[in-house]
């Protein structure tokens, strides 16, 4: 058996033994679950029992944040599911309106009392903008996100949270981010699957040591009409390896060694997207198929309209938090 496995020979790979071990290792050592449940989107009244079902079903990486407006919900579900809190990996995000040094650590608070934990795994940035407290899109011209860095550095060093990241960092932001880092960013969170690959941001990612996680990477995310789980070449894979469109999906980042959070609230469905991945494996010429699907355009005009309004959505939510 190789020790690598080649997905094309330029593409970021996971060892077989990170595979194996369903793990990736961060840069100290610590290891990341593979597979996490996704919260976003998952509707109140839902989610509770969405996490209950995915900590029966075997899962310990959940990924939340506090615009989606759940993680009471979250924290209820963690807090009574019978999981010690050393077996759990818990990521949670700071808003953009949050950036100043007291904002981080209140906000930080609040998600710790919602999740009913007194620390995270994992708390990234949620998106590289730094907006006035209560506001939405106004510049906070009096803040940074270094600034905000060295407040959450400061947090790793109180043990508030073990690792500190980013989410939605391209590789202009990530290199600002890496020129002053005290502690250097443990992940970047962003939307991947094969219409959006963001391949070079991946490798650029993998170079430096940062773990990449893919959010909707069935494709159902920012990009509405990215939804790949009906193309013909994803189900025509899944056919041949007898396993469900989503697992194909799951499969083709996890083969490039990066961390999938499929969010379900459907309890046969969640447990299906922490199961079937690992029960096959695309050979070598599979995930080139895949990288052959159309790719969405960010500088496609309609791809960009339906992102901005969903960003508008989010933004909405937020001001209303
Ligand atoms: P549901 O919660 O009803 O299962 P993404 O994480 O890429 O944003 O995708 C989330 C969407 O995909 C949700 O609408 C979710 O719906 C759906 N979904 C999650 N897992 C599967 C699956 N295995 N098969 C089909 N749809 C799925």
């Amino acid at each position: 058996m190789p020790s690598v496995i080649q997905v094309r020979p330029q593409a970021a790979c996971a060892t077989v033994e990170e595979l194996s071990k369903k793990t990736v290792k961060l840069a100290d050592g610590a290891e990341l679950p593979l597979i996490g449940l996704g919260t976003w989107e998952s509707s109140k009244g839902e989610v509770e029992a969405a996490v209950s079902a995915a900590l029966n079903a075997g899962y310990r990486h959940f990924d939340c944040a506090p615009v989606y407006r759940n993680e009471h919900e979250v924290g209820r579900a963690l807090a009574h599911g019978g999981v010690p809190r050393s077996e759990l990996w818990i990521t949670s995000k700071l808003w953009n309106d949050r950036r100043r040094p007291a904002d981080v650590r209140e906000a930080l608070e609040q998600t710790l009392a919602s999740l009913q934990t007194d620390y995270l795994d994992l708390y990234l940035i949620h998106w590289p903008v730094v907006w006035a407290r209560n506001t939405v899109m106004k510049p906070d011209s009096l803040a940074s996100l270094a600034e905000c860095w060295r407040t959450l550095e400061a947090l790793v060093d109180e043990g508030k949270v073990r690792h500190i990241g980013v989410s939605n960092f391209g590789e202009v932001e990530l290199a600002a981010l890496l020129s002053t880092a005290r502690i250097k960013p443990a992940v970047n969170q962003i939307e991947l699957h094969p219409r959006l690959p963001q391949t070079a941001l991946v490798e650029y990612c993998q170079r430096n040591g940062i773990v990449v996680t893919a959010y909707s990477p069935l494709g159902r995310g920012t990009l509405k009409g990215a939804n790949m789980l009906s193309s013909p070449t994803v189900q025509e894979l899944a056919a041949r390896h007898a396993v469900s469109p989503a697992a194909v999906l799951l499969r083709w980042n996890l083969q490039r060694g990066v961390v999938v959070i499929p969010k379900s609230t459907n309890p046969g469905r969640l447990a299906a997207n922490l199961e079937e991945p690992w029960r096959f494996a695309l050979s070598a010429d599979e995930p080139l198929a895949l990288d052959g699907v159309p790719h969405i355009l960010l500088a496609d005009a309609k791809a960009c309209l339906r992102c901005m309004r969903r960003l508008q959505e989010i933004i909405s939510k937020a001001a209303l938090a």
